[in-house]
């Protein structure tokens, strides 16, 4: 059984001893749920990937709570730091070198000599940190390769019954997960488009090079993030990106007016507003999922600007052939 915490100071206590036993807890951050553990406990680690269904090759986020405890752990250049500055807490990840002392399971970053770690800026993810004082591995609080959670619905629809708890942590502001950025090379590079635009991400440190393409043939080539599986976040219906239609069949995941004709609508933004839309993704394709009769979802065009780079990108993902 997956017990059910609230948000209150002694719920959050438990979360943090459930963490320190070595146990699974579902929380709350301002991008998504994520299921945490102890980083430290390798055992703990373990079952995530056992929960989850997820290939050990591919690594977690470490959420600390504040900068100093991060940067304890990884080597910092002075763009990290800058990065932090600017943009923690909140939605942004930065892989960086593991410091030789860092006591993180190396199964947390699947063996790899760099870790990525992240300050979230919720306010049940911050006190947790706190409480627990160590950090906490989390991957998205979903089965291995489904839509990411944005409820406590969401989560228990996939983990019911496989973490010890889950903490009711009210929505998430942001919506999409965090923007990943590797800062281990030579020069920035986005690994994963997310919550910190491109845009904000370049005005801080300068050019950042992208790489990946989801749904292209040379992705699976010039994989850099072991995580970054071209099928992703797949909802269990066909999913098709910059619909111009829709078939009474279809299910239609709408920006702005909607197409006529289609069999279930789920609106992301009536008004077009991108930050709306990114925050009302995943819960558009669980319902899309749950709703009865349809063959697929259809979504309309988003725009490659702002949040609209993380949103396509979960879209390909969501659309690209399964594996
Ligand atoms: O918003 C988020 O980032 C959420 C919340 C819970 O914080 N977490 C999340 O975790 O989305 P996950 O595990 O679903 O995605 C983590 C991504 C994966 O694509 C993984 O491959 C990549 O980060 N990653 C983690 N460690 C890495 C490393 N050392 N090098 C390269 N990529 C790494
Ligand atoms: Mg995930």
């Amino acid at each position: 059984m997956t017990e059910l915490l609230n948000r209150t100071d002694r719920d959050v206590l438990r979360a943090a001893d459930l963490l320190r036993a070595g146990a699974l807890v579902a929380f709350g951050t301002e991008t998504v749920y994520g299921v945490g553990a102890d980083a430290l406990n390798a055992q703990a680690v373990a079952a995530i990937f056992a929960a989850k269904g997820r290939p050990h090759f591919n690594p977690l986020i470490c959420h600390y709570e504040s900068e100093e405890a991060a940067f304890a752990h990884v080597e910092a250049p002075e763009m990290a730091r800058r990065l932090a500055d600017t943009f923690w807490p909140g939605p942004l990840t930065m892989v960086l070198p593991r410091r030789v002392t860092c006591p993180v399971a190396l199964l947390a970053g699947a063996g790899l000599e760099t870790l990525a770690v992240r300050v979230p800026a919720h306010p049940v993810a911050m006190r947790l940190c706190r409480a627990f004082g160590r950090p906490i591995a989390a991957p998205s609080a979903n089965r291995s390769g489904g839509v990411s959670p944005t409820s406590v619905a969401h989560v228990l629809a996939g983990l019911e019954g496989r973490i010890a708890a889950v903490i009711e942590s009210g929505p998430c502001r942001v919506g999409v997960e965090s923007t990943v950025v590797d800062l281990s090379g030579p020069e920035p590079f986005l690994l994963r488009p997310g919550g910190v635009n491109l845009e904000a991400l370049e005005a801080a440190i300068g050019p950042v090079r992208r790489g990946i393409t989801p749904g292209r043939a040379e992705a699976s080539r010039t994989l850099r993030s072991p995580g970054l599986l071209v099928s992703h976040y797949a909802p269990a219906l066909p999913l098709r990106m910059a619909a111009k239609d829709v078939r009474a069949d279809e299910g239609l995941l709408a920006f702005g007016p909607p197409l006529p004709g289609a069999g279930a609508v789920f609106q992301l933004s009536e008004s077009g507003n991108l930050n709306e839309a990114a925050a009302r993704l995943f819960e558009g394709l669980h319902w899309l999922d749950a709703a009865a009769g349809l063959a697929g979802i259809a979504a309309m065009p988003v725009p490659e600007t702002g949040l609209g780079l993380a949103i396509n990108d979960r879209l390909a993902r969501a659309a690209a052939p399964r594996g």
